[in-house]
């Protein structure tokens, strides 16, 4: 459920028009509904029975600092995968014993954040990695706390390029491996076991695949009882697919009862990891028609604003901000400027619209501006959130010179 909804023939999020958004701040630009991320953050926290669960909102889903508040403000954590979403999550006033570490390339620098910062775990996910945190971390004096995360080879049945958990993908290691993991994490002076973690994929639309990984866990966290090894948390990632363009969704309060049934014999804490089934949803493009060619609707918003489309042949619903009820047009498709034929937002779309029009991209909270870049020489768009009947610019819109200020060497002979 979201909160961008007409009112009469005019899109509205929350209580203020887009339109109004669009004439202060331009186009493109992304709008974020403070009330939505917030529902959506209270339907996972309030979903646990049991377990003293902990919601680690994924940072690389939507990582503007002013959302981060928000969302820690609502109860979440975080989940960063790199030394700037660290950087991120404590400017936005994040408790370091509420954040966890993933990913499966941390650095040395990254490390000494982690440890210097306090962080609840690394995620940690080869035994090269574990070395490494183990060096660091006695280099400095301390013990890195970890969370092995396994592998537990399921397909989620999403995008090729979105499944993470079959065995000869990249991430985490195998069962096997991640006993001998756990064992010499046990041994080590300089490093501090917490937890088992796993992360199968992400748009996940079945319960299936979480519930045969979860069952893997609960098997090796029996195992690890025989050797005497206890931890404080099972972390399950993240990975619950939205509703793009109306499929049926897995609702949080299914996926943490499901997990609640499989670990009720146990005494761990559950962490989950979700970014998209967070923010997907509280987010919208807005952006304007310039031209209109044959089938085609030419917008100011373009690939580098929100890759998805061209990426993953991802689909967005596009509303008009206001309706005017004339004849839809069929097979219509929405691209951006971009010197590429791969440039769409949009394809086969039914649509009103016509030149000057503005439009919303919608679901774009989650994997929006996150991924978008300067490709084109193109200023990243403006970022705007809604609070009830007010709206606040939360990431200005770039401009030329933030496009060439950290090149140097005009004046230098090259
Ligand atoms: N935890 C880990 C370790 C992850 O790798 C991810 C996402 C998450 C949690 C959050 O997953 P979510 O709840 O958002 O599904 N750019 C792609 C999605 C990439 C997801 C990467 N990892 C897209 O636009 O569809």
């Amino acid at each position: 459920m979201d909160h961008f909804h007409y009112k009469e023939d005019e899109l509205f999020a929350e209580e203020v028009a887009l339109n109004d958004i669009a004439e202060k701040y331009g186009t493109p630009a992304f709008v974020y509904s403070k009330a939505t991320l917030q529902r959506h953050a209270k339907a996972y926290i309030d979903s646990f029975k049991s377990m003293n669960g902990l919601v680690c909102f994924s940072v690389k889903a939507l990582s503007n600092i002013s959302i981060l508040k928000i969302l820690k403000n609502s109860g979440c954590g975080f989940d960063i995968v790199s030394g700037g979403e660290l950087h991120r999550a404590l400017l936005a006033g994040a408790d370091p014993k509420t954040i966890i570490f993933s990913g499966v390339g941390k650095s040395k620098t990254e490390m000494i954040a982690g440890i210097e910062n306090d962080i609840l775990s690394f995620n940690v996910e080869s035994e090269q990695e574990l070395d490494q945190l183990g060096v660091v971390a006695a280099e400095m004096k301390k013990i890195a706390p970890v969370a092995i995360r396994f592998n537990p080879n399921v397909d989620a049945g999403v995008h090729e390029f979105t499944k993470t958990g079959r065995k000869f993908d990249k991430f985490g290691v195998s069962i096997e491996a991640a006993k001998d993991l756990v064992k010499k994490c046990n041994e080590s002076n300089s490093l501090k076991l917490v937890g088992l973690t796993c992360h199968i994929g992400s748009q996940i639309m079945e319960l299936n695949g979480f519930e045969e990984a979860a069952s893997q866990a609960l098997e090796l966290l029996v195992e690890l009882d025989k050797l005497n090894i206890n931890l404080d948390f099972i972390d399950m990632g993240g990975g619950l697919g939205v509703n793009y363009v109306g499929e049926e969704t897995v609702q949080p309060i299914e996926l943490i009862q499901c997990y609640e049934k499989i670990f009720s014999e146990r005494n761990e804490r559950l962490i989950l990891e979700p970014g998209r089934s967070i923010s997907a949803n509280a987010g919208v493009m807005l952006t304007r028609v310039e031209y209109k060619k044959n089938d085609f609707l030419i917008a100011d918003a373009a690939m580098n604003d929100l890759l998805r489309p061209a990426l993953y042949q991802a689909h967005h619903d596009v509303w008009p901000i206001t309706k005017k009820n004339d004849a839809m047009q069929s097979n219509v498709n929405l691209v951006g400027p971009i010197c590429e034929t791969g440039d769409f937002l949009a394809k086969n779309i039914e649509s009103e619209s016509s030149t000057g029009d503005l439009l919303a991209v919608k679901t774009v909270g989650a994997y929006g501006f996150v991924m978008s870049s300067n490709y084109n020489s193109r200023p990243r768009a403006a970022e705007i959130i809604v609070d009830k009947d007010k709206f606040y610019l939360i990431r200005k819109r770039e401009d030329y010179s933030s496009l060439t200020d950290l090149e140097e060497g005009l004046d230098a002979q090259i």
